[in-house]
């Protein structure tokens, strides 16, 4: 018989995420076969650079302004920080196009500045994730600016060409230029290849010469103290250097013609004999191919090559202001899940830089509700198996701001877009609409640190504008109130820093089909813990599986009771709640 305990949970330990640690239980569990590793345990906080906190007033972030907020990463409770590129660079991607690998741009500070700021973190137990932009340098780098001067410089062969005297080359889909991904260039009459924006050509991952140079640049940085590296656009870095053509309109499945061809493994391989494994550091690759077994071929242990996958179908949905269905995005989730439950490791994310905000997307920005929805989607990704990725900002429930015109955008990405659909003859009122929904400017705006001017993220002009609601949201508002997104966010993370089971524990999901909510259990040895979430507006019902008796609260964001007779829970807009079951 079905008997449902958790009647009556005293109110005041709502709200309240349980401080006792189940160390017997969790002891007890360390001694069984969990491949245990910080990269798997940890949250991970990612840092836009450009956008966190500005010490000198010239309007763009840098390590001296993250220095000064070290107390303030220490007490998110996370365990290591990733930051986008900050290398030398002309910032036609901001960033992401370097032209000095190993040097810093003087926006940031100086390479002291980044010891400096890397050290505190270690004294506070953060590791430090470097951004490696390998698939492409920039075309300032000194590599490609001989490169395409003299056929025989002897660094044209870590790039690829085509010569003009082979007529067109077989037509190459681009990212970031609707011209398509070959540029010609006239000094030596010939074509270098991008995947993204003519000034980012691809390097040449066939020549071993180019790969020594990139392990080179890594040891360089792991020397620095750096623990991991996030292999960016990783899975395009492998070529067939005889460009065959592709077929008509394949660009609609790209990633199947461009992503991880199998001489990638054997160079990641390589990687992993010559940095990972001696330095004993971390990867985690951005794009994991087109199929679970692409994934797993790249992370499984025994393949000694990456250590965590993260994808796309997580992030590919809620791109337009349609929205999404919730019995959707359980579905991605859990397959996701049922993939690399036995084998591997997968990142679990719902925003970052190349997106807009998680509460636009996935939640609700309506006064009533931002804070309620943003807590209950941190809830959602500090409670998945998998290492969770927290983009700054997201611990406050930071939005989308309004960019209605094209003028007001800066990102390679959006113009590039934009030409496109102009040539295409597009509805660009409409196409503004999802822009304005969807651009990945909207998660690029300053950290919102209090309500003075600039939110406190700079004395100076911002590179970009502060979102307006930086008077009710950010650090110092929240910091003070008990019940703020921020402080939810800190519970979640002690919780989950405490709780094996919420990092190693099977998942095992709920009532599929339901349309408000996403149930599950963690379940790692005898310790169970149940996940409700309510991803709507309004009051959802769920009735419990059989056998199920509910204890405990470990977090809740309200303080209201949530399973009744009948083993019915009960949930109130938004609600997260998460509960031991008996
Ligand atoms: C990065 C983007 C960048 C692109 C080109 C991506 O995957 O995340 O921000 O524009 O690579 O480097």
């Amino acid at each position: 018989m079905l008997r449902l305990s958790l009647l009556l949970i005293a109110v005041s330990v709502l709200f309240e995420c349980s401080d006792k640690k189940d160390s017997a239980n969790d002891n007890a569990i360390e001694e069984t076969k969990l491949d245990r590793q910080w990269w798997k345990e940890g949250t991970l906080y990612q840092i836009y650079p450009q956008s966190f906190k500005d010490s000198d007033g010239d309007g763009y972030g840098d390590f001296r302004g993250i220095f000064d907020e070290l107390d303030y990463l220490e007490s998110l409770g996370i365990t290591a920080v990733w930051m986008n590129p900050f290398f030398e660079s002309p910032m036609v991607d901001n960033g992401y196009d370097v032209a000095d690998y190993r040097a810093i741009h003087p926006r940031y500070g100086t390479m002291q500045d980044f010891q400096e700021m890397i050290n505190g973190m270690k004294e506070r137990g953060i590791k430090f994730v470097l951004d490696v932009v390998v698939n492409h340098s920039s075309d300032q780098h000194k590599w490609f600016q001989s490169a395409k001067k003299s056929r025989d410089s002897e660094y044209r062969g870590y790039y690829h060409w085509w010569p003009a005297e082979k007529g067109e080359p077989p037509y190459r889909y681009s990212l970031f230029d609707p011209e398509g991904g070959w540029d010609y260039v006239e000094e030596t009459d010939a074509y270098y290849l991008h995947t993204f924006a003519e000034a980012q050509p691809d390097l040449n991952w066939e020549n071993p010469k180019l790969r020594q140079e990139v392990y080179d640049i890594m040891k360089f940085w792991a020397e620095k103290g750096v623990d991991g590296f996030r292999m960016d656009a990783f899975q395009f870095a492998s070529k067939d250097t005889t460009y065959p053509e592709f077929p008509d309109g394949y660009e609609s499945e790209f990633i199947k013609y461009h992503g991880l061809r199998p001489q990638l493994h054997g160079y990641l391989k390589e990687m992993y004999l010559e940095v990972l494994k001696p330095y004993n550091v971390y990867a985690v690759a951005e794009g994991a191919g087109s199929t679970f077994e692409d994934a797993h071929d790249l992370v499984d242990a025994d393949r000694e090559e990456l250590q965590v996958a993260y994808h796309f179908d997580y992030v590919d949905m809620s791109k337009t202001p349609d929205g999404y269905e919730l019995s959707e995005f359980k579905e991605v989730f859990t397959r996701w899940d049922s993939a690399f439950a036995k084998e591997g490791w997968i990142a679990i994310f719902l925003s970052n830089h190349d997106n807009a905000r998680l509460v636009n997307r996935f939640g609700d920005t309506r006064p009533a509700y931002r804070t309620l929805s943003a807590q209950m989607l941190n809830t959602f990704l500090l409670s998945m198996r998998g290492t969770p990725y927290t983009y700054y900002g997201d611990e406050l429930g930071m939005t989308n701001i309004d960019m209605l015109t094209i003028e007001e955008y800066v990102d390679i990405d959006a113009i590039g877009k934009y030409e496109a659909a102009v040539t295409k003859g597009e509805d660009i009122e409409e196409f503004m609409k999802v822009l304005n929904y969807s651009s990945r400017e909207n998660g690029r705006t300053p950290m919102q640190w209090n309500d003075s001017k600039n939110a406190g993220f700079t004395v100076g002009k911002p590179w970009k504008p502060i979102n307006p609601n930086y008077r009710e949201v950010n650090v110092a508002e929240q910091n003070k109130n008990p019940k703020s997104v921020l402080n939810h966010f800190r519970k979640m993370t002690r919780l989950r820093n405490e709780k094996l089971v919420l990092v190693y524990g099977d998942y095992d999901l709920i009532a599929p089909e339901h349309e408000q909510v996403y149930a599950y259990t963690r379940t790692l040895e005898n310790e169970q813990v149940l996940v409700l979430l309510n991803f709507t507006d309004q009051m959802a019902e769920l009735t419990l599986p059989n056998e199920m008796e509910v204890g405990e609260v470990l977090i809740s964001n309200y303080a209201n009771e949530v399973v009744g007779n009948g083993g019915k829970a009960q949930l109130a807009p938004y609600q997260a709640v998460i509960l031991k079951t008996d």
